[in-house]
């Protein structure tokens, strides 16, 4: 059996032309436009590529977007004192402070300032409580679990997972968490498993859902996947690519698609399948929080 190929570009598409759509929808209606706020901290170049393409995304969803370059040498207190400002400024309803940050800096010091209703990434405490107790209407959800959960529903057609057992590879805050939540909140029966799980691939063979979110390039293989299961592949490993020339890279996933491609029943892309999806879940996150100041209510996905 071949799985079908789940079409993460073509899903984030559909996503941005409904918040395209409900942006324009909400300004005609309350006079509201979407504004979001992006801080980025020094010079990293993988940032500096993720940034730009959020304002590109944000301008053509019709949002107001500003971006905040802020120099490496950036001192805690003045970091804060922008996220302060930003947390008053009634124009903006999504704040993005770009991770990783400078080592000098305090990251959780940072997440926890933005104010909750404002917190498009899903990181502050009172989003990651909501959604471990199942208010999903009003929190945030990280963009990646989020824009994967929609995947996940449009492979097997539904959105009750009632009966179904989902394996989530990884523990991290931003991904396996929140995922194992999301899951869990939408019925499936959730195991999160990690580098200290005990016969992994095992494990992994009782899931109908198997999320890879590890970071470790191709390291599901086919013996990890019953035969039919959703696989969902969070990784991006930049890896070296000889055949493509002296220096080159490619990007491949945290699971070996062309082995398990044979066996899963639908299986993401990478790249094309999760990555397409967090910035149209960021996009779609920013308009909730417009609508959500407004009044109004957010478009369902
Ligand atoms: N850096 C890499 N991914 C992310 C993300 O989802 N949010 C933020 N704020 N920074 C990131």
């Amino acid at each position: 059996m071949t799985a079908t190929r789940i079409e993460g570009k073509a899903v984030a598409a559909e996503v941005i032309e409904k918040v395209k759509a409900a942006t324009a929808d909400l300004a005609a209606k309350t006079g509201v436009t979407p504004g979001i706020a992006v801080v980025i901290v020094g010079e990293d170049p993988a940032s500096q590529v993720y940034v730009r393409s959020k304002g590109r995304m944000a301008e053509e969803c019709g949002f107001k977007s500003v971006t905040h370059r802020l120099d490496a040498s950036t001192s805690d207190t003045d970091l804060l004192a922008l996220v302060g400002t930003l947390n008053a400024d009634a124009s903006i309803h999504g704040i993005l402070v770009q991770l990783p940050l400078p080592g000098h800096i305090d990251e959780g010091k940072v997440i926890q300032a933005i104010a909750p209703e404002k917190d498009v990434d899903g990181f502050h405490f009172i989003n990651v409580g909501k959604l471990g107790t199942g208010e999903l209407d009003s929190a945030f959800v990280p963009c990646t679990p989020a824009g994967s959960m929609l995947l996940i529903e449009r492979a097997l057609g539904k959105r009750d997972l009632s009966g179904l057992n989902a394996v989530v590879i990884g523990r991290s805050n931003i991904v396996g968490k929140p995922m194992a939540n999301l899951l869990l909140a939408a019925n499936a029966t959730v195991t999160i498993a990690h580098s200290r799980t005990r016969d992994l691939p095992a494990l992994a063979r009782t899931a109908d859902i198997l999320v890879a979110a590890v970071g470790r390039p191709r390291m599901v293989t086919a013996d990890f996947v019953k035969p039919g299961a959703c696989v969902i592949d969070v990784g991006i490993n930049r890896i070296p690519a000889p055949e493509k020339g002296e220096g080159a890279t490619r990007l491949v996933g945290d699971v070996d698609f062309d082995a398990c491609v044979e066996v899963a029943g639908s299986i993401t892309p990478v790249p094309g399948g999760v990555g397409p999806m967090t910035i149209a879940m960021l996009m779609a996150n920013t308009l909730a929080g417009a609508c959500r100041a407004a009044g109004a209510q957010p478009p369902v996905l």
